[in-house]
Parts: C-alpha cells; structure tokens; sequence
C-alpha cells in the first residue's frame, strides 16, 4: 500500500473520503451531517462506522464518516484504532483508493500511518485467493514527518510478522542469519556451533543438540551518528518449540513456530534502524535452535554450564528459552553496553497472568523498567510489571547443581525472570515476555489471527527516546 501526505485534498478525486466525527459534534461536510447526522442519528460513539453515497455532490464517490468517539478521550492510540477500523470497513467495501481529512488540531500522522499499515496486513503469500487489501490511501493536514516515521515503524512491524507466521520450515535458524546477515546499514556477525562451543555457551548448545538443524548466534550492530547510548535487545529465537524430550501436547505444539516473535521483533527493528536513524549504538542478539526431541537432545537430569560459568539442572526441556537467553545475556553484558532488554514469548504463566492483553515486564532497574512500560503503553502495546521478588528463587533450587530451570508451575512467569536475572551482571536489564502478545489465535482490534510484531513499536520507540 502507498502512502502519500497532502495539505489539501479537496477536489482531488478518490473513491471515498473518509472523515472524522467527534462524539455529539458536526463532521467537516455538510451532506455527512445532513444525512448521517441529522437524517439517521448517527453518532460518532468511538469506532462507529457510516457510509454514504455521495452521487457526485462533491468529488469522492462515498464518504466514509468513522466515529472518533468523546473529544477529551481523544489521543495517538485513539486515532490508530479509528484508522484501524475505518481501513477494515474500505476493505469490506473493497475500495482501491481512499483519503482520509480529518479534522483535528493534534499531529497523530505517525499513529494513522501505522494504524493503517497493521489493519492492512494479511499473510496470504502461500494462499491462491489473495485478501482484499487498499492499494493507496492519502492523508491531508499531518506533516510529512510524522506520516514517514510512522510508516518505518509499521513497516518494521510487517517485517516481524511476516517472519513470525512464517512455518518453522521456512524461518530456520540460518534464515534468520541470513536475513541478518543482508540487513542494509547493519554489520551482522553469524557465530556457528563451533565458534558457540568455544565461546562456552554450554546452555545455549544443550536446547540445539536434539535438532537435525545447526544453531545460528547472530549479533547484529548499529551504529548510529553520536551515539549517546549503547543498548542490546536480544530476541529468543526458538525457531520450532516442541517441548524438546518433555514433549508438547499436540494442541500446544500447534502454534511454537511463533516461538522466534522476539528474535523476529529484533530483526524488525535492527531493519528499521537506518531509516530512523537514533542517535544510539544498538547491538541485535539472537541465539537461534530449535527445540526437538531426538536421540542427541539435551536431558532432564543433564547439568549444563552457562557462559559466565553457572550451572544448571535441567528440570524440564520444555523451559529451553530460559536457557539460550542466560548465554546471550551474558554475551551481551560482556559487551559492555549501557542497557539490555531481552524480549520473548517465554512462559505460559505470562499468557495466564496477562491474557493477549499485555506483555510482562521485569527487570533489574526500577526507572528503566518504567521507562520501558511507558514507551510501551504509549506505542499502543500494553505491558505490565511482574514481581521479581528474592522468594522465587527457592523455587529454582538444585541439589546437584547452582540451580534447576524450573521450579513451581505457579509464579511461573517471575521465575523465569529471577532464573534470568542469575546471567545479567550489574547492567542495567529489562525482560519483555511477550508469550501471549506475540501469536494471536483469533482477531483482535486491529489485529487479525497470527503474529502481532508485539514489542517492535516499544523498542523503537524506546531506542529513538533514549
Ligand atoms: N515457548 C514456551 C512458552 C509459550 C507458551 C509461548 C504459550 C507462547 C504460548 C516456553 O518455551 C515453554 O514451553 N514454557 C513452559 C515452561 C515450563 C516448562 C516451566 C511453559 O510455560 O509451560
Ligand atoms: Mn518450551
Ligand atoms: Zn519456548
């Protein structure tokens, strides 16, 4: 889809018009409130839609009035879900073209621009009948900046979805190094199981060896002009879950090809960098396997030895991300960077404590895992802060080694955290568990079924803030 900022689109002929309408209040044509207003009561209660057929009374063919609900609710994540919606009704109506005028004082270009891009997404490359999608659509009154940035930031979301409902067939790990490695603007360095051996991440190493696939550590740096601040973002990158020898139940293996959403958000920002261009140096970390059961898996009893020297019993194969994250978060420590975040569809507690509402935060830092659920909140991806109390880590206790990686089933979420938080030395980390944000089984909002891009606005936005 195209596009395209104008300061005026009147007279310019499009398919529809489509326009805005405060809850109570008149929209900026005069048909549209002789009809839809005063005609048939139409209201403008947030995401109403109206249609109307102009029969060449002004130079779009149909006006499509979308209700922006009460004037004073009104903000940036308001207008991506009224464009969201408005973009869904122009494909029922499989409209080709439309602009959007609409009437307010508040620059939300970059919102409408994503708005737009997320409702007109499908993942139809492998279906004969493709989805009915909008071919261009033009905005007047937002600036041409706010439109282009948001137009980076959903096309860096449509590159991590596309790569998260891509099969596990297709999205390999060496998929992932080799679309790392092609990033323009970004210097990728691909480690193989050997150099991964040498460097000791005996965690990391365990969840690959059941699969008939090679493990792949990418890291991926940007180096942007002045760079005020160093941070990494890792992404797990568990290219097919299947529980590994502590084997899934079918129903939950179905979806574990999303089980790499993090390493493909990584991948969506790091893409997205050079267009925005932030003033920061970004190192992108991805410790791709996959987790199979096979005669050379790793084992529950097995003790393994993480980077920085910490040993592990293995409890459950099951909690591999855990596992390959403990080596990057060391890897990435090493590297002397001023902030981590590790981003990862990690726990099924997350989904239970969370739903596909919002993703769980933690972390080691209380000003920066606020830092991170604001810029999240304010990306339109709600996220929550999980406890990491000191209690959970009995829950972790080993007999035989430094600790197990897994303890209670409840809580689960946390100790994930606190099992992480053993491989993060005094940098400062924050941990996005995006279990239940990632991958969505059925609509919702804006979204349609499938992967969601979830954190890659919030890293972007964070980057570009910091
Ligand atoms: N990839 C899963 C977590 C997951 C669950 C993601 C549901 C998306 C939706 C993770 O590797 C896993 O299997 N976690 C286990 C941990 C348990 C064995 C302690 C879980 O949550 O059941
Ligand atoms: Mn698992
Ligand atoms: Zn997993």
């Amino acid at each position: 889809m195209e596009i395209k900022v104008l300061q005026e689109v009147n007279d310019l002929p499009c398919e529809v018009l489509v326009i805005n309408q405060f809850e109570g209040e008149k929209t900026s044509q005069d048909i549209a409130n002789t009809y839809a207003i005063d005609k048939d009561h139409f209201e403008g209660k947030f995401g109403q839609t109206y249609l109307l057929h102009t029969f060449g009374k002004i130079y779009a063919d149909k006006i499509l009035i979308i209700g922006f609900g009460k004037k004073e609710e009104f903000n940036a994540n308001k207008m991506r879900e009224a464009v969201a919606k408005a973009v869904k009704k122009l494909q029922q109506i499989q409209a080709k073209n439309a602009c959007f005028d609409f009437d307010i004082n508040c620059d939300y270009g970059k919102s409408a621009a994503i708005g737009a891009m997320i409702a007109n997404y499908a993942f139809d490359k492998y279906k004969t009948q493709k989805a009915t999608r909008l071919d261009e659509i033009t905005f007047a009154k937002f600036s041409e900046a706010e439109v282009k940035e948001g137009i980076i930031l959903g096309k860096a979301l449509e590159f991590a979805r596309n790569l998260s409902n891509e099969p596990a067939e297709f999205a390999t790990p060496s998929k992932l190094a080799e679309i790392a490695s092609n990033l323009e603007g970004i210097e990728t360095k691909v480690f193989d199981k050997e150099a991964v051996e040498r460097m000791g991440m005996g965690a990391y190493l365990a969840v690959a060896k059941g699969s008939a696939r090679p493990p792949k550590f990418i890291h991926m740096k940007y180096t942007g002009k002045n760079p005020k601040k160093k941070i990494a973002i890792i992404g797990k990158g568990i290219c097919f879950d299947s529980g590994g020898l502590d084997i899934k139940p079918a129903s939950s293996m179905l979806t574990m090809r999303d089980d790499m959403s993090g390493a493909a958000c990584v991948l969506g920002v790091m893409q997205a960098l050079k267009d925005l261009e932030p003033e920061v140096e970004v190192h992108g970390i991805i410790a791709a396997c996959e987790n199979m059961p096979s005669g050379t898996s790793y084992k529950p009893g097995d003790i393994l030895r993480a980077k920085n020297g910490k040993t592990i019993e293995v409890d459950n194969t099951d909690a591999e991300g855990r596992l390959t994250l403990a080596d990057a978060l060391c890897y990435a420590c090493e590297l002397g960077v001023d902030e981590v975040i590790d981003i990862a569809t990690l726990t099924g507690a997350c989904v239970v404590a969370l739903g596909t509402i919002a993703s769980g935060v933690m972390g080691n830092d209380d000003e920066m895992i606020s830092r991170v659920i604001k810029t999240a909140n304010d990306s339109g991806e709600p996220a929550w802060e999980l406890p990491m109390f000191e209690d959970y880590k009995s829950s972790l206790k080993s007999d035989i080694a430094d600790m197990k990686n897994t303890g209670s089933r409840q809580g689960g979420a946390s100790i994930a955290g606190v099992f992480l938080k053993e491989f993060v030395d005094n940098t400062k980390w924050v941990h996005i568990d995006i279990a239940g944000t990632a991958f969505l089984e059925k609509p919702q909002k804006e979204f349609i079924a499938g992967a969601t891009g979830a954190g890659v606005r919030t890293l972007l936005n964070y980057i570009k803030n910091s």
